[in-house]
């Protein structure tokens, strides 16, 4: 059982890859949310976790943390999540409140009580995760790792080289890189790797709460891929989630890995070391390369069965 608290920007990727944690809670015990902005405002990524959470009848504690990156502007991200950040489901607005406390300060309390190391699965901009670091430094050793959606190895979505969560917010993601913590990187090509085909989609069409909710988010998720002509889309955020789970499903090799702070063109780049040079190698990270597709999906499927059984 690994205690895991999840920082994120939901986000349609956000909401499956924490569906798949809460089916799992065998293996996963979630601690908590804390909310970050990236794809859409603090108060309207929060609004969607919440949702989702009366939706299901879930009260896990979500704390709000910070509404902008370290240094950059806000780049919400309308295009790929809509003006909601979750647009496509039609859910009814939540009771619940975050708890009112700041996300590193969340943070702060829940790693100083646990007995046991905590795991930060962090899925949006790496802005709370950053200043919890640099603000508790003497709390990294209540921390097991921190498993990322971020970067890449070769490329990137939001610029060529640049994957959004990193370009959000690169000095945040160099704070996180830098601290000696471990970290496991889940970049674009692992995540492509993972691709769900839009004909697999189709059989959660017809399936319970669960796959409602996923077939929903696919509908507006998945029109991106159809614009391109592809067959697939990656489904970003289950990554790191399902390699907590499954690492033996990956390939995944030690790295030093840099980020680009500045540059017109490369500002957020994760700069993978893949010279192979291993005498060289300072503060390698772990780095996943790429994923079985079919196990994979499975899980995702095997998560909302789970959920639609128990919301049934
Ligand atoms: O680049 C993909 C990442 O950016 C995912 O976390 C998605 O939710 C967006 O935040
Ligand atoms: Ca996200």
């Amino acid at each position: 059982m690994r205690n895991i608290i999840i920082d994120c920007d939901p986000g349609h990727d956000d909401i499956i890859a924490i569906m798949v944690a809460v089916a799992h809670n065998k293996e996963l015990n979630l601690l908590g949310f804390t909310t970050v902005a990236g794809n859409q405002t603090l108060p309207k990524v929060t609004n969607n976790l919440l949702k989702v959470q009366s939706y299901f009848g879930w009260n896990y504690p979500v704390s709000m943390g910070y509404d902008s990156p370290l240094i950059r502007p806000l780049e919400v991200q309308p295009a790929a999540h809509g003006e909601s950040g979750m647009d496509g489901p039609v859910l009814a607005e939540s009771p619940l409140k975050p708890t009112g406390m700041h996300a590193i300060e969340y943070m702060r309390k829940t790693l100083s009580e646990a007995r046991e190391k905590v795991t930060f699965v962090c899925i949006g901009p790496l802005t709370n995760m950053g200043l919890f670091l640099k603000t508790y430094p003497e709390l990294q050793e209540k921390i097991d790792c921190i498993a990322i959606m971020g970067g890449g190895i070769y490329n990137g979505n939001i610029l060529t080289k640049a994957e959004f969560n990193i370009y959000h917010d690169p000095d945040a993601a160099k704070i996180v890189f830098e601290s000696g913590v471990k970290v496991i990187m889940a970049g674009i090509e692992v995540c492509y790797s993972g691709s769900i085909l839009l004909t697999e989609t189709e059989k959660a069409k017809d399936g319970g709460r669960a796959s409602k909710l996923f077939y929903d988010l696919m509908q507006f998720y998945q029109r991106y891929a159809i614009r391109n002509g592809w067959d697939r889309t990656a489904i970003f955020d289950c990554t790191p989630v399902i390699y907590l789970l499954h690492p033996e499903y990956f390939v995944k090799e030690e790295r030093d890995v840099h980020i680009e702070t500045v540059g017109e063109y490369c500002r957020g780049m994760t700069v993978v070391d893949t010279r192979g040079y291993a005498d060289e190698i300072k503060n390698p990270k772990t780095v996943l390369v790429s994923v079985d597709r079919e196990k994979f999906v499975d899980v995702i499927f095997e998560s909302l069965n789970i959920l639609d059984q128990q919301y049934a």
